[in-house]
């Protein structure tokens, strides 16, 4: 019914990130497609780039923020271990609507609108907000330069709403895997402390982004067409149909190697990356939002998305544009 998004103001260049490590915009562009990334600075929080795309989402839906039932976050970096969903449910006023957070790495969002849509589907709740938000510009490290060049930050949002005239999520499937789950991780530092004596506690933090970045690009380009091409095959959806292409902006050659496994024109390929890298969860809510402000997405159009990440996690769905009423 809605969507919304929202991104720092501060703007980092590819030549700007070449004075800190060893890179180039020639580098990163050419095996990325990321020209810049928007980096939260001490003016901005988390909380507001999460309450300003979810504020966006319900406007264009045209709701009583009141009227909403269910409010979920899609983040891993949360500003408050407990959760950072509750904040925003206060800030949007969705004031009776339950919140959490949900965690499933840049197959976050994809993971939290399935999970919303199961308790519209079963008749329990009327309205979702889903937010799909990260700040990993606080767990990258801003010296290794295989990792730093490729993340941003940023937050995306849609409003959605159970209907007995149709049903917009056409089909979904998700997927983990733990055993391959060691590529890409942002795991806990190991220090324990004396407590008494004999007993130890381990202090919290963790350590920055670990990324084997060649094995998660093997395993996006074998997933997601096997994930996608499934779905098709059981929805009986063939790729001339499809609208729009729009899958986690993680890297473009991915992208493109999808678009050219299902013979799907660029044309129809949504990408924004250039612009904002990496932003895991919100990838996918913040370039839906972009193309639904300037048109591109039409209410009717089917739209083939695909999130995957950390975990492993991966997942797609095949979504119609509903819009306002
Ligand atoms: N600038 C210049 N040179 C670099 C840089 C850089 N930023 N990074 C690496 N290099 C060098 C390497 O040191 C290496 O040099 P060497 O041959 O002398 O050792 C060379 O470039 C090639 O490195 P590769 O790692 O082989 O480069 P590759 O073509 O695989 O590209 C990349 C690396 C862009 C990380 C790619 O593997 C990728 O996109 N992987 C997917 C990563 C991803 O999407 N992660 C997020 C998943 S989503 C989530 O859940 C958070």
């Amino acid at each position: 019914m809605g969507s919304g998004s929202a991104v720092p103001d501060q703007r980092i260049t590819n030549e700007q990130l070449a004075s800190r490590v060893d890179t180039s915009d020639e580098w990163i562009s050419t095996r990325t497609g990321i020209r810049e990334r928007r980096i939260l600075s001490e003016l901005e929080s988390f909380s507001q780039l999460c309450k300003k795309a979810g504020s966006l989402a319900i406007e264009m839906a045209g709701w009583d923020p009141e009227s909403i039932d269910l409010l979920i976050l899609a983040t891993s970096t949360p500003d408050d271990l407990f959760g950072t969903a509750t904040k925003i449910q206060a800030g949007v006023g969705a004031n009776k609507a339950v919140a959490f957070d949900l965690t499933a790495a840049c197959s976050g969002f994809l993971f939290a609108l399935v999970t919303a849509s199961q308790y519209l589907r079963s008749g329990s709740m009327k309205r979702a907000l889903v937010i799909g938000a990260d700040q990993l510009s606080s767990w990258v490290n801003w010296d290794d330069r295989k990792s730093c060049v490729l993340f941003g930050d940023g937050a995306g949002a849609v409003a959605i709403e159970a209907s007995d005239v149709q049903d917009d999520l056409l089909g979904f499937k998700l997927r983990s895997d733990g055993q391959r789950g060691d590529c890409l991780t942002l795991p806990q530092i190991s220090d324990f402390q004396a407590l008494l004596q004999e007993t130890s506690y381990q202090k919290g933090g963790f350590l920055p982004i670990q990324m084997n970045g060649q094995e998660v690009y093997k395993f996006a380009v074998r997933e997601v067409p096997l994930i996608l091409g499934n779905l098709m095959q059981e929805l009986e959806i063939n790729s001339e149909s499809i609208d729009w292409l729009l899958l986690h902006q993680a890297n473009k050659r991915i992208i493109d190697a999808v678009a050219d496994r299902f013979k799907i024109p660029y044309s129809k390929v949504l990408t924004n990356l250039s612009n904002y890298g990496n932003t895991s969860a919100a990838t996918i809510p913040l370039m839906l939002d972009e193309a639904v402000r300037d048109e591109r997405i039409q209410k009717g159009h089917l739209i083939a998305t695909s999130g995957f990440g950390a975990g492993l996690s991966w997942g797609a769905a095949f979504i119609k544009w509903h819009g306002p009423i």
